[in-house]
C-alpha cells in the first residue's frame, strides 16, 4: 500500500476571502460539495471573522448551514476570537482553526493585535471547543517571511507553533503566507518545528507567488510532513499581505503526489472539473498548469 498524504483544501476559504468580486452564496456551496465528492477529505468551508476585515466571508453561516456534509469528510472554519467560536459552533463547524502569526507587523494588521494578545485571546476558545468536542487547528502566518517585516527568525516561528500545539491545536499548518520561501528554506524551516512538536502534527501551506511551492512541499515531504494545504485552481491569497497569490494548486499537489506513489484519496478528472467550473464561474483561466494541459487534451 502506498504512504497516504492529506491534502487540506483550503480554496472555500483562503481562496474565495480574497476576491474582488462578490461570490453568493449558492457558488460557495456548490464548490464546497464539489470538491468533497472529489474525495478532498478536509475541505476549509468559511471564517468567523469580522466583516469589515474581510467582507467575502460574511456569509459563512448560510454556506455552512446550506452545504451537505459527506461522511468521513471534515469542514474546518477559521476563529479569530471567541465571537467567531460562537458562530462556528452554531454553525456545527466539526473544526476550528485559530491563526496566528510569526511576525509581530503581520499580527496587527491581520487580527489587530500583538502575537502574545493572540495567543492569550486563544485560549477561552480552546477551553471552549474542547468541552464541545471540536477540534482545533492552529495557523502560524509568515513563517518564511512577513510582506511588511521581510525575513522572520526560525526562532518565532517555532515559538508561535509550538505555543498553540501547547495550548492543544491538534495540528499546525505554517504559513508561507506571502509565498517566498525556497526548498532550502522550507526544508529548514520544517526541521526547526519539527525538533519541538512531532513531524506528524505539521502542515505546509504554501502560497505560490514565486512558483515555489511545489518544491516548498517537497523539501517538506522530505523532512517527514504528510499534510498539505491547496486551493483548487490556486485560487486566493491573503488580503492582509498585499501582492501575495493564491495558496498552490491543489492539481498541481495532487498530480505529483500520485506520480510520485502517495494516496490522496483524490479523484484528479473530477477535480480538474471542479477547477474548470470555478474558474468560469469567477470569469478566469484555471490557476493550474495541470488542470490546464489535462483541459487542452
Ligand atoms: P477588531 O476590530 O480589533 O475587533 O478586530 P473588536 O473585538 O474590537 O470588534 C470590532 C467589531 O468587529 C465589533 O463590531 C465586533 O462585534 C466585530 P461593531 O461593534 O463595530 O459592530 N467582531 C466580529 N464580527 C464577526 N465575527 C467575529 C468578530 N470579532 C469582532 N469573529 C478581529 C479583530 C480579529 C475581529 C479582526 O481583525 C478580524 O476579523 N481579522 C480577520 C482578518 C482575516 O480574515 N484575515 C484572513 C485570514 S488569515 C490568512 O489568510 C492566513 C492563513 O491563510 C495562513 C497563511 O497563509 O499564512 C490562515
Ligand atoms: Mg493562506
Amino acid at each position: 500500500m502506498s504512504e497516504r498524504i492529506v491534502i487540506v483544501e483550503v480554496g472555500p476559504r483562503d481562496g474565495l476571502q480574497n476576491e474582488k468580486q462578490s461570490v453568493d452564496v449558492e457558488t460557495k456551496v456548490a464548490l464546497i460539495e464539489r470538491l468533497a465528492a472529489a474525495g478532498c477529505p478536509v475541505v476549509e468551508a468559511g471564517a468567523f471573522v469580522s466583516p469589515k476585515w474581510t467582507p467575502q466571508m460574511a456569509a459563512s453561516d448560510q454556506v455552512m448551514a446550506r452545504m451537505k456534509r459527506r461522511a468521513g469528510a471534515s469542514y474546518p472554519a477559521l476563529v479569530p476570537n471567541m465571537k467567531g467560536y460562537e458562530g462556528a459552533r452554531a454553525a456545527r463547524a466539526d473544526t476550528i482553526a485559530v491563526f496566528a502569526a510569526a511576525s509581530e507587523t503581520f499580527s496587527q494588521r491581520n487580527i489587530n493585535c500583538s502575537i502574545a494578545e493572540s495567543l492569550e485571546r486563544f485560549r477561552p476558545v480552546m477551553e471552549a471547543a474542547r468541552a464541545d468536542g471540536i477540534r482545533v487547528r492552529g495557523y502560524v502566518s509568515c513563517v518564511l517571511g512577513c510582506p511588511y517585516e521581510g525575513k522572520v527568525p526560525l526562532a518565532a516561528v517555532v515559538k508561535v507553533a509550538k505555543a498553540l500545539y501547547d495550548m492543544g491545536c491538534y495540528e499546525i499548518s505554517l504559513g508561507d503566507t506571502i509565498g517566498v520561501g525556497t526548498a532550502g528554506e522550507a526544508r529548514a524551516m520544517i526541521r526547526a518545528v519539527a525538533g519541538e512538536i512531532p513531524v506528524a502534527a505539521l502542515a505546509g501551506h504554501y502560497h505560490d507567488t514565486y512558483g515555489q511551492a511545489l518544491a516548498n512541499i517537497w523539501a517538506s515531504i522530505e523532512e517527514g510532513a504528510r499534510v498539505f494545504d491547496s486551493s483548487v485552481s490556486g485560487l486566493g491569497g491573503c488580503p492582509y499581505a498585499p501582492g501575495a497569490a493564491g495558496n498552490v494548486a491543489t492539481e498541481d499537489v495532487a498530480y505529483m503526489l500520485a506520480g510520485s506513489g502517495f494516496e490522496t484519496g483524490i479523484d484528479l478528472d473530477a477535480l480538474v472539473e471542479t477547477s474548470l467550473w470555478i474558474s468560469r464561474a469567477l470569469g478566469r483561466a484555471p490557476g493550474s498548469k495541470v488542470a490546464r494541459a489535462l483541459a487542452a487534451k
